[in-house]
């Protein structure tokens, strides 16, 4: 999606804009733009494509000089991406970047052609924002920008610059997410906190409707009614380092690496006493007693992530889970009641459809959960529980690490319900409790062990245009996820099936050398796996069977067997992730994508 970046100061602006835009790369986007004051007017350069292409108009056709000023990287909603519709764009003394949805733009850009303002280039509903602050501008540009955010209907975050108000930034939030960043003597505005990290680790996060004004290296903020605040200076928990590849050749790969690390540092201050404990995220069994149904409610690989809870919960606790897309849930009506927990899954914290279900919760009387990455996000603010993962910072738009965080939470919070709902003792609770620890060894080890044999197998895959995953129980809940990360990054069609129903229809597909990837890592289903990975073979697929090191399958079944070590059926989700993971991740290699930043995919999905 969109990012948005802005900087006063005393460095060379346009570099620094350009800077922290690159951070912000991994969010998806078709072009690029700044403007800065030079001399005190503003200079905009923008361009269709990458930064690469921006950079390099800026050295035809010069780059603008100042120390003020915004930037933008935009993912085209309204509009192609092309030249003219790249952000900024800009009203006679206004200019404007623009994440998020102006849902009432038509209407706005009606009443100001109406108003004799006909002045639009652009298809966006962007540009309408610029010329209706100008069109209200009468040189106050709070007054202005108030005035103006009344009359916006959406979800947005604006950086806006005044023309007669040189070496000055104003920002605004109004649901999508902007930090102002405090340096030395500087100060910036970014929609996340990786974008200026290099620069400064202390933030303040943006408020709904609050107003950031920038000037003189200093920061003050109002509200949306015009009251001066004082705000919280946070500081963030990782450094440069964490948010750069580290030797890695791409993200996604340095993301994978760093599962184990993610996954401690994730579990081990929810586990007391050898027993879990997520008492500082409110969650007792006093608490989790009471709930009677759990829903759990996210987008993509966050919802996969649900579906290996699903199993896991219901196996332990015998609580009934229902998982449901976020898309689909928030128009279903759901039926919800105060016994009931929804659990909402998010990785950025930010997606529209899942923040919507929160919203649509709230009045139905049930408790909300978040399991949420990014701190201070919307959805972990405006739950009535949060469990943050700390998988630090994910770039690669491919989640990897922020999915295995999120199993791990997943198995900490069935533990403790079922531990809560009398359905395990504590003995039986430590005992689990234990394996999840003893997890980010195995995943290392299954990495080291694996990651050559992936890459070879990857090699089978290029040419393919389309496979299947198969599976069951919580083999099945995984192949979806290693379906959606191979067509993803590597663009290769891709499904994946409960293994027991392809005979029902889907097994007509099979071809000679058609791939399957049979994940068959659940011992009491591993017969009945076993027979529908012969089936798929003997109408010629070319089948990989990802299996534990035990599992008792030759090549007369499988064209490739990838084993991982063997630890207990329930938990095998966290280590059979990885080789499914690294397939896809060196699939896309070998066809020379770009991995961390497939086409038409953007990292926090912002919009409906
Ligand atoms: C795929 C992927 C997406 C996200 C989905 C939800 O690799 O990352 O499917 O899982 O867009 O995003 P979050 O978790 O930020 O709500």
């Amino acid at each position: 999606m969109c990012g948005i970046v802005g900087y006063v100061g005393p460095r060379d602006c346009s570099d620094v804009l350009v800077s922290a835009l690159t951070k912000l790369e991994y969010r998806g986007y078709d072009s690029a733009g700044i403007a800065v004051f030079e001399n005190g007017k503003i200079e905009v350069a923008k361009t269709k494509g990458r930064l690469s292409d921006l950079k390099e108009k800026m050295e035809r056709e010069g780059k603008p000089q100042g120390h003020a000023g915004i930037g933008h990287t935009r993912w085209a909603t309204h509009g192609e991406p092309s030249d003219v519709n790249s952000h900024p764009h800009s009203g006679r003394r206004v200019t404007i970047v623009h994440n998020g949805i102006i849902e009432n733009y038509k209407q706005l850009k009606q009443f100001l052609l109406e108003n004799e303002r006909d002045e639009f280039l652009s298809d966006t509903d962007t540009e309408v924002v610029a010329q209706l602050l100008d069109f209200y501008y009468d040189g106050n540009p709070i007054r202005c920008i108030r005035k103006v955010l009344h009359e916006l209907r959406g979800s947005f975050a604006l950086g806006i610059v005044f023309a007669d108000r040189p070496e000055t930034v104003y920002a605004v939030r109004c649901e999508s997410p902007l930090i102002v960043g405090q340096g030395q003597g500087e100060v910036f505005i970014a929609s996340d906190v990786p974008a200026i990290i290099k620069y400064t680790k202390d933030y303040y996060l943006l408020e709904q409707g609050e107003i950031a004004v920038l000037k003189n290296g200093a920061v003050q903020f109002c509200t949306l009614h015009g009251r001066m605040l004082e705000k919280e200076l946070k500081t963030a928990d990782f450094d440069e380092d964490s948010a750069e590849k580290g030797g890695y050749p791409h993200f996604m790969i340095k993301e994978i690496h760093e599962q184990p690390t993610a996954v401690k540092t994730t579990i081990t201050p929810r586990i007391e006493g050898g027993m879990p404990n997520l008492s500082e995220c409110g969650i007792t069994p006093e608490v989790l007693e009471g709930f009677n149904n759990i829903f759990i409610v996210a987008c993509g690989t966050a919802m996969h992530a649900g579906m290996v809870g699903k199993y896991v919960i219901e196996k332990l606790a015998r609580v009934s889970v229902t998982v449901d897309i976020a898309s689909e849930f928030r128009y279903r009506d759901p039926l919800l009641t105060p016994d009931d927990l929804v659990i909402i899954i998010s990785q950025s914290g930010e997606t529209a459809d899942s923040k919507a279900v929160l919203n649509l919760v709230k009045g139905t009387g049930a408790k909300t959960l978040a399991i949420v990455n990014v701190k201070g996000s919307s959805i972990a603010r405006e739950a009535d529980m949060v469990i943050y993962t700390h998988a630090g910072p994910e770039i690669a738009v491919a989640s990897t690490k922020a999915y295995m965080v999120q199993l791990s939470v997943m198995y900490l919070l069935a533990f403790e319900m079922a531990y809560a709902k009398g359905r395990i003792d504590d003995e039986e609770c430590k005992r689990l409790t234990l394996e999840l620890v003893r997890i980010p060894e195995v995943i290392q080890h299954t990495i080291d062990r694996i990651e050559n044999v992936c890459r070879y197998v990857s090699t089978k895959l290029i040419t393919a245009d389309s496979l299947l995953y198969i599976g069951r129980g919580l083999d099945y809940a995984l192949s979806m996820e290693g379906s959606l990360k191979l067509k993803e990054i590597s663009y290769i069609h891709s499904e994946s099936y409960a293994a027991g129903e392809l005979k029902h229809g889907t097994i007509s597909l099979i071809t000679d050398g058609m791939p399957v990837i049979a994940v068959a890592t659940q011992n009491s289903l591993f017969e009945k796996t076993l027979s529908n990975i012969k089936e798929v073979k003997a109408r010629g697929a070319m089948a990989i069977v990802i299996c534990d090191q035990k599992a008792d399958i030759g090549f007369d079944c499988a064209n490739y067997i990838i084993r991982i070590p063997q630890i207990s059926e329930m938990l095998m989700p966290m280590v059979a992730t990885i080789p499914m993971q690294l397939l896809a991740y060196y699939t896309s290699v070998n066809k020379g994508n770009d991995v961390d930043k497939p086409r038409n995919l953007a990292k926090s999905v912002t919009v409906e």
